[in-house]
C-alpha cells in the first residue's frame, strides 16, 4: 500500500517502482485527493500496469475504510507519503494537518498492528523539518533532538514519535526516513522551486520572503524514490534514515538559478527583460526556519545509497519539465488551488 500516491513524491515513486525499479508485486495507491492530489500524473500508469495497480480513493483517517483496503488487497506493506505537506498553509489552518499528518498515521498503525505478522514493514516518509532550525554550522543527523517550529513540522514530528512508539510497544517492523526539500516533476506549484519557475515564465513577480538567505538542502524527486525503495528492502528493522541531496543553497540563489534557466529555454520576455527584475522581496514566514542541512552518510554507508541528480542537472530537468508539460500544469492551476488562495488572500 502506498499512500498518499497522487501527491508529489508518492506518483514519482509509484511511476519509480513499477517502470524502472523490477518491483515485482502489486500496488495499491490509497489517497484522498485533496488539492494537492492530481491523478492525472498517474493515469498512464493505471493503464500500462493495469493488474499490478490499483487506485483507491480514502481519507487514511477513515478506519473502517482503510481497514477494507488493508484486507481486500492482503496488504503486506505500508509505504506512507499522505499527509498535508505545505508550511504556509499549516500557518494560516492547522486543522487538515492535524487530522492527517497525526491521526491519519496513527489509524494506518493501528491498523498495521492489528494485522501483524502480515504487515512485514511500515515505512514513514518524513522531513528534515522535525529538527527545527540550524545555525550557520552542523548538520542534522539521526540522533539530533526533535525541535519543530511549524504547525506542519510538529504534526510529522508527532506522527515520527507515534511511529517510533509502535516499534517499540508492539514490535510492530518500522523505518523512518527524514527527507530534505525535493524537487523535480509532478511537484504542486505551491513550493518554492514551481512557483518560482511557472511565475517566471508568464513574467509574474517572484516572491522571495524576507531577506531570502534561508538555507535549504534540495534533493532531486527521484533520488527520494531510490532511497526510499533501498530503505523498504534493506533498512534495518526500527530505524530512522536521513535522506538528503548534500545540495544547501540559500532561496535566493535557487530563485535566481531558475530566472536564468527560464530566460535560456523559454521566449524572452516583452523588451527582453532579465526575469531576475521579476523578484520581489515580500514578508517573511512566520516563525521561518533559517536553515536545514541533512547529514546522510548513514543512509550512504549502510545501505549504499547515492543521489544521482546535482543541483545544476536537476534543476535544469525540472525546467523543461515544467515548460514542456503545459497540461498538467494548466490543470492543476485551474482547480481546488485557485479558489483556495482567493479564499485566503483574496488574489
Ligand atoms: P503532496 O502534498 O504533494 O501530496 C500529499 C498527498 O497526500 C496528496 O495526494 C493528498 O491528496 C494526499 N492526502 C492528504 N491528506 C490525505 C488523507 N487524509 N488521506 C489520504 N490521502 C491524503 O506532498 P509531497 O510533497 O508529495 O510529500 C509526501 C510526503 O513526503 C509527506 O509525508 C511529506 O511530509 C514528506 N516530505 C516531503 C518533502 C518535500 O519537499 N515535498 C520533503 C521531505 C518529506
Ligand atoms: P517551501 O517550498 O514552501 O518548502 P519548506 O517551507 O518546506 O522549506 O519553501 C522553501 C523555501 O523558500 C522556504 O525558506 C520558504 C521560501 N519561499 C519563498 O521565499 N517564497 C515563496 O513563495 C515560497 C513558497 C517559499
Amino acid at each position: 500500500m502506498v499512500t498518499g500516491g497522487c501527491g508529489f513524491i508518492g506518483s514519482n515513486f509509484i511511476r519509480h517502482l513499477l517502470d524502472e525499479a523490477g518491483f515485482a508485486g502489486r500496488i495499491v495507491n490509497v489517497d484522498k485527493l485533496t488539492y494537492a492530489a492530481n491523478p492525472l500524473s498517474l493515469a498512464d500508469v493505471a493503464e500500462k500496469h493495469g493488474a499490478r495497480y490499483a487506485f483507491v480513493r480514502a481519507d487514511i483517517a477513515d478506519r473502517a475504510a482503510m481497514a477494507r483496503v488493508f484486507d481486500e488487497f492482503a496488504v503486506d506493506a505500508v509505504c506512507h507519503f499522505a499527509a498535508e505537506s505545505h508550511v504556509d498553509r499549516s500557518i494560516v489552518r492547522p486543522d487538515d494537518f492535524i487530522h492527517t499528518n497525526i491521526l491519519g498515521t496513527y489509524t494506518l498503525l493501528q491498523l498495521a498492528r492489528e494485522r501483524m505478522p502480515r504487515i512485514q514493514r511500515f515505512h514513514h516518509v518524513s522531513t528534515d523539518e522535525v529538527f527545527g532550525s540550524l545555525g550557520a554550522q552542523g548538520y542534522f543527523t539521526e540522533t539530533t533532538a526533535y525541535s519543530p517550529n511549524s504547525p506542519y513540522s510538529a504534526s510529522k514530528a508527532s506522527s515520527d514519535h507515534l511511529v517510533r512508539a509502535f516499534h517499540a510497544t508492539y514490535g510492530l517492523p518500522v523505518t523512518v526516513s527524514n527527507c530534505s526539500n525535493n524537487y523535480g516533476p509532478l511537484q504542486f506549484p505551491e513550493k518554492l522551486i514551481p512557483l518560482i519557475i511557472l511565475n517566471a515564465l508568464e513574467g509574474k513577480p517572484l516572491p522571495v520572503y524576507g531577506d531570502g538567505r534561508q538555507i535549504r538542502d534540495w534533493l532531486y524527486v527521484s533520488d527520494h524514490c531510490t532511497a526510499v525503495w533501498r530503505i523498504l528492502q534493506a533498512g534495518q528493522d526500527g530505524a530512522t534514515y536521513n535522506v538528503g541531496g548534500r545540495n544547501e543553497l540559500e532561496n535566493l540563489a535557487v530563485v535566481n538559478g531558475i530566472c536564468d534557466l527560464v530566460d535560456e529555454l523559454a521566449a524572452p520576455l516583452p523588451g527582453r527583460q532579465a526575469r531576475r527584475e521579476l523578484i520581489t522581496f515580500v514578508k517573511d514566514r512566520p516563525g521561518h526556519d533559517r536553515r536545514y542541512a541533512i547529514d546522510c552518510t548513514k543512509i550512504e554507508r549502510e545501505l549504499g545509497w547515492q543521489p544521482a541528480e546535482t543541483f545544476a542537472t536537476g534543476l535544469r530537468r525540472t525546467v523543461q519539465w515544467y515548460l514542456t508539460n503545459t497540461t498538467w500544469v494548466g490543470q492543476v492551476r485551474s482547480g481546488e488551488y485557485q479558489r483556495w488562495i482567493a479564499a485566503h488572500y483574496g488574489a
